[in-house]
């Protein structure tokens, strides 16, 4: 897969501009959602707004569907599109995600760019090439693995966000940290998230970025050690599905950031970390993420969803990815469901439940 251009902005108009003339596209679509529409395209410049048509469909994850990328398809036909045309995605990991898969399939392909305008998008969605859409129930169920040609990460964008949104994208930096070197777990744990430091922000996007890329290049299509991102998420996508079931949605960050709690345990139980790096991940989490509530009447459902996590392998057996220590991730750690249950007794005992 080739590589992705990571742009960390200062100048959003003219590291746009620049990517448009290196490439000389036949026609620009730029995609955005209603929100996002509003909030952030016409910093893309008068210039760049003149030469493009803009394609708008509905916010939010429940809109990542077969019907809004039909309609971005539709589009695409009625106005002419080739392979030659370049897409750009303005918006969070649902745009990114959406758009990448609508450009990737369309006439075959065409090039697109990402410019995310969510923390989590940025450390997380636009980069690395995973596209798709929900579908029939599942997240991510359809989709490719495509890069987008490169990523405009315009950090100015992210002081808008509403302290949640800022702390969900924060979570997947955590686990960034975690699974990297020892440098990147303590400028994480330095970062003072009750009065958040904009000017060092991008340098922390920079950092916690390339960790990501540095995965992607090794494994891009997720054969192994790209399976390191998912620490965290095989218990944190159970309570995001289960929150979802519930009627009662958790932001994406969170949902990962507490379920590296559980996984931290068994991180400590099963592969070796020391209760010191346990404990400084736990307080991290538990003083600024809060608790998403659950009994032990809910651990045989949380393990059924667990059951569809996307590392297994089809043999009934769920594979976790866990880390002995800052940056020596161990894939594909089969856990009994009694230390899963454990683990997440531990998470209630953690988050005082
Ligand atoms: N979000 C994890 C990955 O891109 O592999």
């Amino acid at each position: 897969m080739a590589i992705q251009k990571i742009y960390i902005s200062t100048n959003l108009q003219a590291d746009l501009e620049s990517e448009i003339e290196g490439r000389n596209p036949g026609n620009i679509f730029i995609l955005t959602d209603s929100t996002t529409k509003k909030l952030c395209l016409n910093q893309l410049g008068e210039s760049i707004l003149s030469k493009a048509k803009v394609i708008e469909i509905p916010a939010g994850d429940d809109h990542k569907n077969i019907e809004s990328l039909a309609s971005v398809w539709l589009y695409l036909t009625n106005n002419n599109a080739t392979r030659k045309s370049l897409m750009i995605n303005l918006g969070g990991g649902m745009v990114t995600d959406l758009g990448g898969f609508a450009a990737s399939t369309f006439k075959r392909g065409m090039d697109y760019i990402n410019i995310p305008t969510t923390l989590l998008g940025a450390v997380d969605a636009a980069v690395g090439g995973k596209t798709g859409i929900n579908f029939n129930g599942l997240k991510n169920e359809i989709g490719v693995i495509n890069s987008s040609k490169s990523v405009i990460i315009y950090a100015p964008f992210f002081k808008t966000l509403d302290h949640h949104n800022f702390l969900s994208g924060y979570a997947e930096m955590i686990k960034h940290g975690l699974i990297s070197n020892q440098k990147i777990w303590d400028d994480i744990l330095a970062f003072n998230l009750n009065n958040i430091d904009y000017d060092r922000l991008p340098y922390m996007i920079k950092e916690s970025v390339e960790v990501k890329e540095e995965v992607v290049k090794i494994d891009p299509t997720e054969k192994g050690i790209r399976k390191a991102l998912n620490f965290g998420h095989t218990i944190g996508h159970a309570f995001e599905s289960y929150a979802m079931k519930q009627g009662n949605p958790a932001l994406h960050g969170y949902a990962v950031a507490w379920g590296m709690i559980p996984e931290l345990y068994l991180s400590f139980k099963k592969a070796g970390l020391s209760k010191d790096i346990l404990r400084e991940g736990v307080s991290l989490i538990k003083e600024n993420y809060g608790s998403f509530f659950i009994s032990c009447k809910d651990y045989d459902k949380l393990y059924e969803l667990m059951t569809h996590d996307k590392k297994n392998e089809g043999d009934g057996r769920i594979l976790f990815s866990l880390i002995s220590g800052i940056g020596d991730v161990k894939i594909n750690i089969n856990i009994e469901k009694q230390n899963i249950f454990e683990s997440l007794d531990f998470y209630c005992d953690s988050v005082g439940i």
